[in-house]
């Protein structure tokens, strides 16, 4: 059954696709889709997560707006909220009657993994089928805003979007870290970093001038300081708070 030449492949030609066909994605695939959300791996077999396929076109359009305008939130054929989502053991603990801690900082994160592992297992599943996509974190631009969109309860969160389709642009693989800069042995070893950022400054500056002909000539190294120089989405940490996770 494991075919280990196709499972290595789908994960070694992932690039995000954000332009799309217009057919649709059929009931069989979705359905699937789910199917491979429900197998990933979940911490202590919570299940924290929600998944919430947006049909309504307002909806997609009031989440486009959040997320910067990105047009394949509005259009891509299909297009999926991943919801980190306390609250389904907040019923749970009701049938129990029974307190339950939710405001630790550690069901954010394990939210968030859970969240992670499902919509990655959504994105490989999809792309077995020649379906491409993108992760959307843009619904953090204003998670309040998200929230009241698809009427989140309180103890979750929305962590990132998903569009999925069939591609329309095969824009290439952006490269990544070598294998020195990613897999170190028994502790951490910072000095690998001088050199390895150097050559990657290199290839990436190179890769965006070939892929903008021209016209984007900083790499990776200079987009992240522009990216990490400003204060980002300061309202995650009020939001998280206003759903009950006061983080202690
Ligand atoms: C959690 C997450 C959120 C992302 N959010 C966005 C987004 O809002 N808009 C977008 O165009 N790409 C988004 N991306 C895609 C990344 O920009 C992309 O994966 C990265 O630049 C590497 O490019 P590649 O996926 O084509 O290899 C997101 C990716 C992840 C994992």
């Amino acid at each position: 059954m494991m075919n280990h030449e196709n499972t290595r492949a789908l994960m070694q030609t992932h690039q995000s696709i954000r332009k799309f066909k217009d057919t649709a994605v059929s009931e069989e695939i979705v359905t699937d889709l789910v199917e491979s959300a429900r197998w990933a791996p979940t911490s202590s077999h919570v299940q924290s997560y929600t998944i919430i396929r947006v049909n309504d076109q307002e909806k997609r359009d009031a989440i486009s707006e959040v997320a910067a305008n990105q047009k394949y939130v509005r259009e891509s054929p299909l297009f999926l909220v991943f919801v980190a989502d306390w609250h389904k053991h907040v019923i749970n603990s009701e049938k129990f009657n029974a307190d339950i801690q939710l405001e630790e900082t550690e069901n954010v994160l394990v939210g968030a993994v859970d969240v992670a592992l499902a919509a990655e297992n959504v994105l490989l599943a999809a792309r077995s089928y020649g379906l491409g996509g993108v992760m959307i974190g843009g619904v953090r631009n204003d998670l309040h805003r998200v929230a009241e969109v698809l009427e989140l309860p309180k103890h979750t969160f929305p962590v990132m979007g998903l569009c999925l389709g069939y591609p329309d642009q095969d824009p290439g693989q952006k490269p990544r870290f070598p294998k020195p800069m990613i897999l170190h042995e028994d502790r951490y070893e910072a000095s690998r970093y001088q050199e390895g950022l150097d050559d990657y400054e290199r290839e990436t500056s190179d890769y965006y001038e070939r892929r903008t002909k021209g016209s984007k000539t900083d790499g990776w190294g200079a987009n992240m300081v522009n990216l990490l120089g400003k204060p980002r989405r300061q309202q995650v940490t009020k939001f998280l708070k206003d759903q009950g996770f006061t983080m202690k």
